[in-house]
């Protein structure tokens, strides 16, 4: 894997901005389905993190990134703000790795590092949702997130087509967890 160390960020900079909005951006062009529709303007790329990095500096959402020599190739969120009756869950959301960096082990470490930051955040059970049977959700299996169940129709993939979404837990304080083959 030539991207660094998966790290958190506490602050999040302009120059981190047009980054992870070149990656958003990448991932969208190449099919992802993760809430925006194309064509995805830069504009609005950059507003979502705008958003992101002012939920980071509330500590409402952990944000954590991996470079390479182009910048910004992977990232992952926790959205730690939750209601008031679930203090020790978090949600994953927002894995992205750029088309030049895949298929090198970026993704579960992202994975991996997003648990150790839920861990410190005090957060043992994650929740996401993943388009059904795409390379997302064979990744979350593989690191042994538990499949909840499907909701078909639940969303439209970036050039407008309906896709079933698969929703996923995965239980921190449960022993047993089962790793990634490309960790050991
Ligand atoms: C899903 C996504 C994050 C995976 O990222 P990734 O960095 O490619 O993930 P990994 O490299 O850990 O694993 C991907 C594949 O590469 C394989 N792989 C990992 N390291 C490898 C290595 N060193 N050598 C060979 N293969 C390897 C894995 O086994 C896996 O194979 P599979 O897809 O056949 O199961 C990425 O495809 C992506 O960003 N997609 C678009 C955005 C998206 O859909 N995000 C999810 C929202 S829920």
């Amino acid at each position: 894997m030539t991207a660094s160390h998966p790290h958190r960020l506490h602050t999040v900079t302009r120059e981190q901005i047009e980054q992870l909005a070149d990656l958003l951006i990448d991932c969208v062009e190449g099919g992802a389905s993760v809430s925006f529709m194309l064509p995805l303007s830069r504009e609005r790329a950059i507003a979502f993190w705008d958003q992101v990095a002012r939920g980071v500096a509330a500590n409402h959402r952990a944000l954590l990134i991996a470079e390479d020599a182009h910048g910004i190739c992977g990232t992952v969120q926790l959205i730690l703000d939750q209601p008031d009756n679930q203090p020790h869950r978090a949600d994953l959301a927002k894995m992205l790795v750029h088309r030049r960096a895949r298929r090198q082990g970026l993704g579960a470490a992202l994975m991996r590092a997003a648990e150790q930051v839920a861990r410190e955040c005090g957060k043992t059970l994650l929740v996401l949702d993943a388009v059904t049977d795409g390379d997302a959700a064979r990744l979350y299996e593989r690191l042994g997130w538990v499949r909840v169940g499907v909701i078909p129709r639940y969303a439209l993939m970036p050039r407008g087509e309906p896709c079933a979404t698969t929703y996923y837990y995965r239980d921190l304080a449960a022993d047993g967890a089962v790793g990634d083959e490309h960790a050991r």
